[in-house]
């Protein structure tokens, strides 16, 4: 029997039911209900044939009880926040039938999904703004396996900050089995007033926006510390997305260290042991962990302040994100089959140089954020041609670091330094750079490429890449 997961499942269940002769043991589960505070609602498919997954989604307010003493007016889909997981095989045709019932515009981007730039969500240049009762149906295939999420891309600071985004998981069948029981777990945090609203988006003016507002109501699925079940030595597989506007989520769980086995762009080419994930806005960690100690205790996942900038680490106590519960007897903890995935390095030579830097405008000026120092709206495209490589070398000169991220495109980061994998956002460190290599597909349109510190995005640290169709 070559079939490493069969090998486990004997192996894990023969620890816990010695003695049991004749029939094949169950394996080894998570306690029941394990997921339950948790699991994300499903986004429910409207079509029966398999190659298609069909959906309706609505953006609408919706009264959730964020505080004890009354409800929250969120901006949702679907009426929760997050929005409802969707999931779909690679190579599935998507189709998202949209309606906007919020009381402004909007869009939906689908972060990090290789689509047509017509799908993308760029409003005025892949669609136009989908206005207040109105509807759009976006449809794509989706052609790479990992953890996506979508989001609005207009007005985002104030529309993701008030509760808009959502998981979006691409399968690949052919993907190892065994990795571990898993749960979708978005990253977020809200800002709310005394009295339970939403705080408005600007509050506290341009040093706020320069800051990147942070709210103190940390959730994990949209819950304040949330309660997970595990049995001890069986393995879990986490995904996360950090789907906050500003708040950088450093991860640590109390003794444990964590595998990534994968990113924004699907699994590495074998694990990387790390104690404590950093996931800049933007960004996705798939995470695999062996909870693990005395049934009827608990283990904490924290956020850790991660120092992106002036201040932002100060004095910033631990906060609970997730509390574990160890439930049932100890299981010997199954091997980890090989992942085995292969990543061909991208060649440089002959790539085409692209230097950017992200700027603050003089003082003196009206506060504004933008690249080279020009701001988004004033911003002339990059220009590229469909299977071009190019190798981007984005520099900090703000004082705060920046997650920067291209639509449309994995790149493969040559610096800073980190295991070979694709990726679509990428930390720009404060008084550093980062560089990566890019090479595009046949997608030509236009693209956009921002910070996703979602208040420097709005305030002018965005710009757009026209993808020609041919050579120059
Ligand atoms: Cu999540 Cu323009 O991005
Ligand atoms: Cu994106
Ligand atoms: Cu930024």
């Amino acid at each position: 029997m070559a079939n490493s997961s069969f090998a486990v499942v004997i192996l894990a269940g023969a620890v816990v039911f010695t003695g049991c002769v004749g029939s094949t043991p169950p394996a080894p589960a998570q306690p029941p209900g394990w997921d339950d505070d948790l699991r994300l609602p499903s986004a429910k498919d409207l079509d029966p044939d398999p190659g298609v997954v069909e959906l309706r989604l609505e953006a609408r307010l919706a009264q959730l009880p964020f505080v004890a003493t009354g409800a929250t007016t969120m901006w949702t889909f679907d009426g929760g926040v997050p929005g409802p997981l969707i999931r779909a095989r690679v190579g599935n045709r998507v189709i998202v039938h949209f309606t906007n019932q919020l009381p402004e515009e909007t869009t939906i981007h689908w972060h990090g999904l290789r689509i047509p730039a017509a799908m993308d969500g760029m409003p005025g240049h892949s669609q136009p703004p989908v206005p207040q009762g109105g509807s759009f149906d976006y449809d794509y295939v989706v052609p790479d396996a990992s953890t996506f999420w979508y989001h609005p891309h207009m007005a985002s600071a104030k529309q993701v900050g008030n509760g808009l985004y959502g998981a979006f998981v691409v399968d690949d069948p052919a993907e190892p089995k065994g990795l571990g029981d898993e749960v979708v777990m978005v990253l977020s945090d809200l800002a709310l007033n005394a009295d339970g609203s939403l705080q408005a988006p600007d509050v506290s003016g341009d040093l706020a926006t320069l800051f990147g507002r942070e709210g103190d109501v940390v959730l994990v699925n949209g819950k304040v510390r949330p309660t997970l079940k595990a049995r001890p030595g069986l393995r879990q597989r986490w995904r996360f997305i950090n789907a906050a506007k500003s708040r950088y989520f450093q991860l640590a769980l109390d003794g444990h260290e964590f595998l990534r086995i994968g990113g924004d762009g699907g699994l590495l080419t074998a694990p990387v042991p790390v104690a404590q994930p950093v996931l800049a806005p933007g960004e996705r960690a798939d995470l695999l962990v062996v909870p693990d100690g005395e049934p009827g205790t608990e283990l904490v996942l924290h956020w850790i302040a991660y120092d992106r900038g002036f201040g932002t680490a100060f004095n910033r106590p631990p906060v609970d994100l997730l509390a574990v519960r160890l439930e049932g007897m100890r299981v010997d903890t199954p091997p980890l089959p090989p992942i085995a995935r292969v990543i061909a390095p991208l060649a440089i030579d002959g790539a085409t140089e692209i230097a950017l830097e992200l700027t603050q405008n003089a003082p003196g000026a009206p506060f504004e954020l933008g690249i080279n120092g020009v701001p988004f709206a004033d911003a002339e495209p990059l220009m590229a041609h469909v299977h071009e490589t190019q190798v981007w070398t984005v520099t900090n000169t703000v004082a705060f670091a920046h997650p920067f991220h291209l639509h449309g495109f994995f790149f493969q980061v040559l610096s800073p330094a980190g295991p070979l994998e694709w990726k679509d956002t990428v930390n720009v460190p404060v008084d550093g750079s980062a560089r990566f290599v890019v090479r595009y597909d046949d997608r030509p349109g236009m693209w956009m490429f921002h910070c996703h510190i979602l208040d420097h995005a709005e305030a002018g640290m965005m710009g757009t890449l026209m993808l020609m169709e041919h050579e120059p």
